[in-house]
């Protein structure tokens, strides 16, 4: 809508993106080893290696951080609510789902061209370079865009246009996701996927997210189908605050091939005795649960809990701009609450890469940087 020349561009974003005044938040570095290990090694000249990883479930908006959206604010001449970084911070109080979905949304304001939303992408890859992401499979929610009048063209072609170049640029393999808004109707749902198939937008598949609870996954059986239909893999949030019966239909409703959080499932031990059995692939996500008070300390986070009922887990980070942390973060977090080794953190990775809906070839090839990096631990 206003597209900067690139004298302009270079003007708002250089010093944001490319100079000290905005840096993606840096990894850390407890999510790189376990620190144990460090005592006897010697790590002067060689920085010790992050855990390579798959993440299996982040929202590309979520992503958005807050000196990211005041600088797109200028760039597009939008007035925010909140103009100042002191008092839009103040805003990332979150008391449910609900309270942070509100904010998201809002803040999604700033995404007008498509070099906002590949500006916004090439932001994540690189600190997800940083943070040991080999392999990256990423939601985005285009009615979240179309809705307020964004060409879904023009938020499609912006993050795959980021997407495009991510494994020459910062050697991370991509899918894109299509996320649907569980709270509009399947019928708004729809209509966008038939947009998606016509204009061959390069998705790999769709997902289902925004407020669970009272937006059950028989409301969505169709859209699933017709996606199943038309050869796109298929995943849907459940389990996050809603009980483990909206696991159970997603699984046996809309044939999902990966559950996106999926903590709640604990509630139920028949249901998990099935995912155990199924190893169904659950996206978990430890600090956006903190965050958003599904559970109430790191050190209540049922990662464990899981992990010893057999359950195929895997670390991801969510929205990592608004709930403290990117993959490695979120690792560094478990591995401090709960004392993770070696060989539970290589578990986790693990679990991501064979989840992931990469090629087999690309999966051997991360298991192997993976049993590499294992070997250097020991
Ligand atoms: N959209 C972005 N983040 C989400 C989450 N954690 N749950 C549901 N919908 C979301
Ligand atoms: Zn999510």
């Amino acid at each position: 809508m206003y597209p900067l020349n690139v004298a302009a561009k270079e003007r708002v974003l250089a010093p944001m993106i490319q100079k000290s005044a905005w840096a993606p938040p840096r990894p850390a570095a407890v999510g790189r080893l376990p620190r144990r290990k460090l005592a006897g090694m010697s790590t002067a000249h060689h920085p010790a290696p992050s855990l390579p990883t798959a993440e299996l479930h982040l929202h590309i908006e979520g992503t958005l951080e807050p000196e990211l959206i005041l600088a797109l604010a200028e760039r597009n001449g939008i007035k925010l609510p909140y103009p100042t970084l002191a008092e839009l911070r103040a805003q990332y109080e979150f008391t449910d789902l609900q309270s942070f979905l509100n904010l998201y949304y809002a803040n999604m304001a700033v995404l007008v061209t498509e070099d906002d939303f590949a500006d916004m992408t090439r932001a994540y890859l690189r600190r997800a370079q940083a943070a040991g992401v080999r392999h990256a499979e990423i939601m985005m929610d285009p009615q979240a865009h179309v809705n307020r009048g964004v060409p879904l063209a023009t938020a499609i072609n912006g993050v795959a246009s980021a997407l495009a170049t991510s494994e020459a640029e910062f050697g991370i393999s991509t899918g894109l996701i299509a996320a649907f808004l569980r709270d509009l109707s399947e019928e708004s749902a729809l209509e966008i996927l038939e947009q998606l198939l016509e204009m061959k937008a390069p998705i790999i598949g769709i997902g289902l997210d925004s407020a669970e609870v009272g937006n059950p996954p028989q409301k969505f059986v169709r859209l699933f189908d017709r996606a199943r239909a038309a050869g796109l893999r298929l995943v849907a949030h459940a389990g996050e605050e809603g009980p483990p019966s909206y696991v159970v239909d997603a699984l046996d409703l809309l044939k999902v091939e990966r559950i996106d959080h999926g903590i709640r499932c604990l509630d139920d031990a028949a249901l998990v005795a099935r995912l155990a059995a199924e190893q169904m692939p659950l996206t978990v996500c430890p600090l956006s649960n903190v965050r958003l008070r599904a559970v109430d300390t790191i050190t209540d986070h049922p990662l464990t809990a899981m992990l010893d009922a057999g359950l195929n887990v895997s670390v991801n980070s969510d929205d990592p701009a608004y709930f403290g942390g990117y993959v490695d973060d979120n690792f560094g977090a478990v591995s401090a609450a709960f004392g993770l080794d070696a060989d539970t953190m290589a578990v986790l990775a693990g679990n991501s890469i064979r989840s992931s809906f990469a090629p087999d070839s690309r999966k051997s090839e991360l298991l192997a940087e993976l049993a590499e990096w294992r070997s250097v631990q020991a």
